[in-house]
């Protein structure tokens, strides 16, 4: 990989104090390490996590892994506006990039999940997603692959290495990462004022006038700090807006999923920007297809303001600044069984009427 965790802290903290100059808030640089670049992944355990996470056969019918809605080879995400998991199922919620991902204080768009580790457990059971039975039923299929023990073993040490908390600590260490430094916006930040052409600059300097980096400031624009805690705003703030029913932004009611608290009805995380242009189609629920029409209804919901198309423009032209360059991943062989499959019909969970 060609970027170490400690570069892109750099990248991110110049990033982030620049955008924090716009905004008056301080930066605690010390915290960013302890935080998003977590030490003490090994080779091994990031490489048995990236197995974990290209491997289908986690999913009951042995045809989903975490990259069928996590495409690496391009936005992290699925193009779809919600996800499908076995058997054609789809879920209620649009996939978000796992690029960056470590850059947030939760997972999900409700941030049901404080962690990484606490995230992966999620999809391998879920019946529209991967759709095991249990966890159990995940750690079986795994024993049952001779080289996942001996990868397991290797990692985590000889004694009852095999467990769902390894599984997910593997994931989580191969997504920390995946991350994207060096777009055009970080080389700008750093002095090289050729990096975005003049409707860019433009864009950035109406991102900050605006009042979109209310939410969308920090390393990854998505209103983390390091070391902060998980932050949720209403969405929309501005209910009058005509796109809230237009695109049914009212019927997911987020946070509050996940707290049972009512008070927290219709709050989501704000996600992140980075490479936002590749991520379409847009919000929670992926009602939104383009990134321009994205931009016009955020400018509606959250601030009530209307752009002309020339704003309108110059904002996408941003956008554009905040792709990163990605790291050169190299596909994992994954360990098989010799002449036998892992995938036994009768234990698939199947499709189910549970959420
Ligand atoms: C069937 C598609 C599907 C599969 C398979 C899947 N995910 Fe997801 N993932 C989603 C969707 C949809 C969400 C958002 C759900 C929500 O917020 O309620 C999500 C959310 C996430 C998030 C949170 C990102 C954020 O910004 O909040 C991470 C990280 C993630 N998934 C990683 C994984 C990993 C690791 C696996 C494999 C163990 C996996 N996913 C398998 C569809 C999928
Ligand atoms: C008050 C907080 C807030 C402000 C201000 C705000 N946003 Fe957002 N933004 C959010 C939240 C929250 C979401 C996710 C909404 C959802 O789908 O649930 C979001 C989503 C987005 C998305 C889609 C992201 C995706 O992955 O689907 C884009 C693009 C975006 N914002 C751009 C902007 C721009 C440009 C501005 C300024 C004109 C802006 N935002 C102002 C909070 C805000």
């Amino acid at each position: 990989m060609k970027y170490s965790v400690t570069s892109i802290v750099q990248h991110l903290v110049l990033l982030a104090i620049s955008l924090a100059a716009a905004q008056a808030y301080a930066q605690d640089l010390e915290a960013i390490p302890k935080t998003a670049a977590k030490r003490g992944d090994s080779k091994e355990k990031i490489e048995l996590g990236k197995s974990l996470y290209f491997d289908p056969r986690l999913s009951a019918t042995g045809t989903v892994s975490c990259n069928s809605c996590h495409n690496l080879m391009e936005g992290g995400d699925d193009g779809r506006a919600t996800s499908m998991g076995v058997d054609g199922l789809t879920g209620p919620r649009n996939a978000p990039t796992v690029w960056n991902s470590v850059f947030q204080a939760s997972q999900f768009w409700d941030g049901r999940s404080a962690t990484l580790e606490d995230q992966a457990k999620g999809p391998m059971v879920a019946n529209v997603e991967m759709g095991m039975i249990g966890h159990d039923q995940v750690v079986s299929r795994i024993k049952d692959i001779p080289g996942y023990v001996v990868q397991f073993e290797a990692t985590f040490g000889k004694t009852d290495s095999v467990t769902i908390e390894n599984a997910v600590d593997a994931i989580a260490a191969f997504e920390r990462t995946l991350i994207t430094p060096n777009s055009a916006l970080d080389r700008y930040l750093v002095g090289d004022k050729q990096a975005m052409n003049e409707a860019q600059i433009r864009g950035m300097e109406l991102f900050e006038s605006t009042g979109c980096t209310e939410c969308h400031a920090g390393p990854a624009l998505n209103g983390w700090q390091p070391g902060s805690d998980a932050e949720f705003v209403d969405f929309p703030r501005f209910e009058d807006s005509p796109y809230v029913e237009k695109y049914d932004f009212v019927a997911d009611v987020g946070r509050s999923m996940a707290t049972g608290d009512n008070g927290d009805d219709h709050y989501f995380k704000t996600p992140t920007l980075r490479n936002i242009t590749l991520t379409a189609p847009y919000f929670h629920n992926g009602r939104v297809n383009s990134l321009t029409e994205a931009i016009r209804v955020m400018a509606s919901t959250q601030l009530d303001v209307k752009f002309t198309d020339q704003e309108l423009a110059d904002l996408a032209a941003f956008m554009e600044a905040l792709e990163g360059e990605f790291p050169n991943l190299t596909f994992p062989r994954l360990p098989s069984r010799s002449g036998e499959s892992v995938i036994h019909a009768s234990l698939n969970a199947g499709p189910s009427d549970q959420g």
